[in-house]
């Protein structure tokens, strides 16, 4: 049983990864599998509210979201999420949106040289920073995964990008895996969750962030 925490409150999630293509055939992504932002939205429905999940390319079963857009690069997930930012209460941005694309895009498949090649990367707009500093912006939540410094690195996340609550936790540990030790991040501290399944531990950050937005200042 879960308790309904936030009844009909509006939360807009982005999960997976993001795909930039180089040309027709290649691009840069990286090793999300999605599933802590599918287990975000699946804890974010036990809590009784409507789900709108903004996904990157991954290979999971989705759990029964109220709207779901399926998106490739981290320029058409930022659309997506002006698309539908307007509509939500609380945004909890659990896509590992790549941080480069490449600067130009090839419509036909490069051919290959016998010689070093450059590739020159932009960098791609940060998504969670964008809407935490709307005028009005929803309750936002951002991850952070890190090798190194987990805690240090996150606190300055949580400050740089202007987020009420940051999840934290261990790269390597995290990616593609079904557990790993998380740490909450909001301005009364560090909150450390047991190293139990993703689905557990996305209730736990869930039942957090209806304790954080139902106790927010401006409410
Ligand atoms: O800066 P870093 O990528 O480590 O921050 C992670 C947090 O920022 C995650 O919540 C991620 O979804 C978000 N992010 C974003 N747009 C980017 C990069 C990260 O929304 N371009």
């Amino acid at each position: 049983f879960q308790p309904k925490y936030l009844e009909g409150k509006r939360v807009l999630i982005t999960a997976g990864p993001t795909f930039e293509a180089i040309d027709a055939v290649r691009g840069l992504t990286n090793r999300s599998s999605g599933r802590m932002g599918l287990a975000m939205a699946q804890a974010a429905l036990e809590a009784g509210t409507r789900v709108t999940l903004i996904c990157g390319p991954i290979c999971l079963p989705l759990p029964a979201v109220h709207k779901f857009v399926q998106v490739v690069s981290a320029e058409e997930m930022l659309a997506a999420v002006k698309n539908e930012v307007d509509n939500s209460d609380i945004f909890i941005s659990v896509a590992a949106v790549a941080d480069y694309r490449p600067a130009e895009y090839h419509a036909s498949k490069l051919k290959k040289k016998e010689q070093n090649i450059t590739l020159t990367l932009v960098p791609n707009p940060d998504i969670v920073r964008y809407v935490a500093s709307l005028p009005n912006p929803p309750f936002c939540v951002g991850f952070a995964a890190e090798t190194d410094n987990i805690e240090q690195y996150a606190a300055e996340k949580r400050s740089r990008k202007k987020l009420p609550l940051i999840v934290a936790n261990h790269a390597t540990e995290a990616i593609g895996a079904d557990a790993s030790t998380l740490m909450l991040l909001d301005e009364e501290g560090t909150h450390h969750l047991p190293k139990v399944d993703k689905s557990v531990q996305a209730r736990l950050v869930m039942a957090h962030i209806a304790h954080l937005y139902d106790n927010r200042k401006n409410n």
